[in-house]
């Protein structure tokens, strides 16, 4: 069989070269890296191979706006990893996928990406192709811990999943076009629970006195709002016992909650186009400049139900020290699943419904992810 090519578009941004870097090491496949830089392409690519100790690694200037340059790019590639904050050119990456019959996983969070697949879904599928959107951390994890959870339970009745997410941004160089989507998605989020039989609009006590939870040390008990994600939406179709469900997202910090983020609603909702640039920029201020240690990303499920008439409880909390590598594990676990058929299926698929939660969860254990 001839050993798999993958391009990753964001090959050489913080979580591609994650993704490149675990690829060599769980698979035998080869990768091209790109973005719209050859030069900073070709210097990851140089990395890369020295760590792998072998050329598996070759550059491409690939432009998500411009549907030639992803073509050439996927060309011979049976799977293209969009690691790219290009949620924007979603259209073009997935006609490009399209035309060059290759399989496809994203990782942005953008409610619109998953709309714009969705409009596609059944070309997809009739082309044969394997599309994963909503791939890494959150997106990509909370809905697959509550399909873990309801194996535990004979009803799952309530699961709820929170994430809190300190990194130092100090440290770590994000592009505008990240910020921005960081900024678009935040500034718009849908605060839904499912209760009483229905997606619903959070109370807004749970917005202004919001649920604590601990997430053990060293954050303890935080705060976490809910946020809606596409992911999440059909598990209560799946499990028809379960009465409340929602993923809650903690704070970055007390400068970006209570004034950028606020302030960004406000300002994307009159001027979205003139308020973009400044919110993102402020926003990257604000995370670098008021940041604070410990440092860390945790992800916590509670859940609760019966087992043979009994009341139980199951609660997982994972994390990383870096919030990184906590999206590009789950990436590659996914794949790992998906490079050897078993979650490899036509169609546009979520990650978190796609894959097989307890190998998942084994595989990024091995990866590095504490599971307590
Ligand atoms: N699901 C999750 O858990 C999760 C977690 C973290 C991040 N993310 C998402 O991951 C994406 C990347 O984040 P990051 O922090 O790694 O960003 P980053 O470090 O700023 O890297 C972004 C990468 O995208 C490339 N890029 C930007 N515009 C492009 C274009 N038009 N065509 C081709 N490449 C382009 C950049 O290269 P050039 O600018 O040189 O082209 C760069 O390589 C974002 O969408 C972010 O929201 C998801």
């Amino acid at each position: 069989m001839p050993t798999n090519s993958i391009l990753i578009l964001g090959g050489y941004g913080n979580t591609g070269r994650l993704i490149a870097s675990l690829l060599l090491q769980e698979t035998d496949c080869r990768l091209v890296v790109a973005g719209r830089s050859l030069v900073k392409a070709e210097a990851a690519a140089a990395t890369l191979n020295a760590q792998a100790g072998s050329p598996r690694v070759t550059a491409a200037a690939a432009d998500a706006a411009d549907v030639s340059s992803l073509r050439r790019a996927m060309a011979g590639c049976s799977l293209a990893v969009i690691a790219s904050s290009t949620a924007d050119h979603v259209a073009e990456v997935a006609r490009a996928a399209l035309d060059t019959r290759t399989d496809y996983l994203d990782v942005q969070f953008a409610t619109a990406k998953v709309h714009a697949l969705q409009r596609l879904a059944s070309e997809i599928e009739a082309a044969g192709c394997c599309f994963i959107t909503d791939g890494g951390f959150h997106p990509g994890l909370p809905a697959a811990l509550v399909r873990h959870a309801a194996a535990q339970f004979d009803h799952l009745q309530r699961a709820v999943v929170a994430s809190v997410i300190k990194e130092d941004w100090k440290r770590v160089e994000i592009g505008i076009s990240t910020a921005e989507e960081m900024v678009r998605e935040l500034a718009g989020y849908q605060a839904l629970e499912y209760r009483d039989g229905a997606w619903r609009q959070a109370r807004w006590t749970s917005l202004w006195l919001p649920q604590m939870m601990d997430f053990g040390p060293p954050f303890g008990r935080q705060y976490a709002v809910p946020m809606f994600l596409e992911e999440m939406r059909g598990l209560p179709g799946l499990y028809p016992d379960l009465e409340a469900v929602s993923f809650n997202v903690g704070g970055f910090n007390w400068f970006v909650d209570m004034l950028v983020l606020p302030l960004a609603m406000v300002a994307m909702r009159i001027a979205p186009t003139q308020a973009l640039g400044p919110m993102a920029r402020w926003m990257l201020w604000g995370l670098q400049r008021f940041s604070r240690p410990p440092y860390g990303t945790v992800l916590r499920l509670e859940a609760s139900g019966k087992v043979q008439g009994q009341p139980k409880r199951f609660d997982l909390t994972l994390s990383h020290a870096d919030g990184y590598w906590f999206t590009a594990i789950p990436v590659v676990a996914s794949l790992l699943q998906v490079l050897d058929g078993s979650a490899r299926r036509p169609g546009l698929w979520f990650q978190a419904s796609i894959v097989e939660p307890q190998r998942l969860l084994h595989d990024m254990q091995r990866m590095g992810i504490e599971i307590r």
